[in-house]
């Protein structure tokens, strides 16, 4: 059995090693969900390919230039590109030129960070030469029955685990994380998950709750109180917190899910031993269409609005914004590789 410990003793303790690691200052980065198409069938997540009630939309590129223009004028060190995960060489050229397209006015001052899923070699390395240089890929578990158990028979936990070795590879800072709260997951899960981060030597952590959603296989069945909401958020908290405690010198975002649970559910992440934000600067026409999961905040509000009120909620816990910095891992540059 592994012990419980105090939840407001292990947060301090998190937050204590976070202070000394990697500051009291907020990495920010734009998000912009560039789509909702997805070729996948995930079984927890809303926009997987057999939800047919969800409206699909997929981005232009001067659009998402303009928006990434847009974060990087109002001081977004960095910009996280997300969508449904494609394939293809039409979409992969799609992706190349808008890269090529920011990293003109951003430079290297300009994070990319992309989360497009699963894709070959030569694709991670076509978008790192174009200019991105972080990958986000969740392993969602790092146990194979229960990967296997949440995703059609088509998925690959293998495929994802050498997906997050190619990206390394390739030369990009790596992210990766876990849903936590899954059915079936146990806590000696959990702790194996963070000892998949150590064995990876992943330099960014991304990762919260698992929220039922209404129309996929998982979540249909799942019933849903108020009190459901509380333990799944301390269950997030506390998985931020025990990684912060293992893995001292890398990026942990705040993630959404979290403030979908709680109004400050993310700046409980941060006092948790997270150090970054991603709002969403996604344009409010298509942010209702992009819920992975329920009660996703922020549904009507505009980029600004969120830039504004993410600044207020960050200072009233009495921490920084790294405005204007692309805010890297230490833990990629600590390993010698970085550039
Ligand atoms: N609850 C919480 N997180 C979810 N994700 C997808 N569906 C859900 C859900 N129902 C997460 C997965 C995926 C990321 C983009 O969103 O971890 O990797
Ligand atoms: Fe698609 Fe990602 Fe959702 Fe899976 S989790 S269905 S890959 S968007
Ligand atoms: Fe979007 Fe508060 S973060 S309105």
């Amino acid at each position: 059995m592994i012990a419980w410990p105090d939840a407001k003793a292990l947060f301090a303790a998190a937050y204590e090693v976070k202070t000394r690691n990697v500051g009291r200052r907020v990495s920010m980065r734009g998000l912009l969900e560039i789509g909702n198409v997805c070729e996948k069938n995930c079984h927890y997540c809303g926009i997987r390919r057999g939800n047919a009630e969800v409206r699909r939309y997929s981005i232009g590129a001067d659009e998402i230039v303009a928006a990434a223009r847009w974060a990087y004028d109002a001081g977004y060190g960095s910009l996280v590109m997300q969508s449904g995960e494609l394939s293809g060489e039409a979409h992969t050229a799609f992706i190349e030129g808008i890269l090529r397209r920011i990293h003109e006015f951003g430079g290297d001052d300009f994070g990319i960070t992309l989360s497009l899923g699963e894709q070959d070699e030569e694709t991670y390395r076509r978008w790192r030469e174009a200019g991105a240089h972080r990958y986000l890929l969740r392993i969602e578990t790092s146990n194979r029955e229960l990967y296997a158990s949440l995703h059609p028979a088509d998925h690959s936990w293998e495929r994802r685990r050498d997906c997050l070795r190619t990206l390394r590879r390739c030369g990009y800072q790596v992210g990766t994380g876990v849903m936590a709260g899954l059915p079936g997951q146990t806590v000696e899960d959990l702790a194996a998950d963070i000892g998949f981060f150590v064995a990876e030597d992943i330099d960014m952590i991304g990762m919260g709750p698992y929220i039922p959603h209404p129309q996929t296989p998982l979540g249909k069945g799942i019933p849903w109180t108020p009190a459901d909401a509380a333990a799944r958020l301390e269950l997030g908290l506390r998985m931020i917190a025990a990684t912060r405690l293992r893995l001292h010198d890398v990026n942990i975002a705040a993630a959404t899910a979290l403030q979908a649970l709680e109004p400050d559910g993310r700046e409980r992440g941060l006092l948790a031993g997270a150090n970054v934000m991603m709002p969403n600067i996604t344009d409010a026409a298509h942010r209702a269409d992009y819920q992975l999961y329920p009660g996703k905040p922020c549904l009507g509000e505009n980029a600004t609005l969120c830039r504004g009120c993410v600044e207020e909620r960050i200072k009233s816990i009495g921490e920084e914004v790294n405005w204007g910095v692309r805010g890297d891992s230490p833990h990629f540059f600590k390993r010698g590789t970085g550039q």
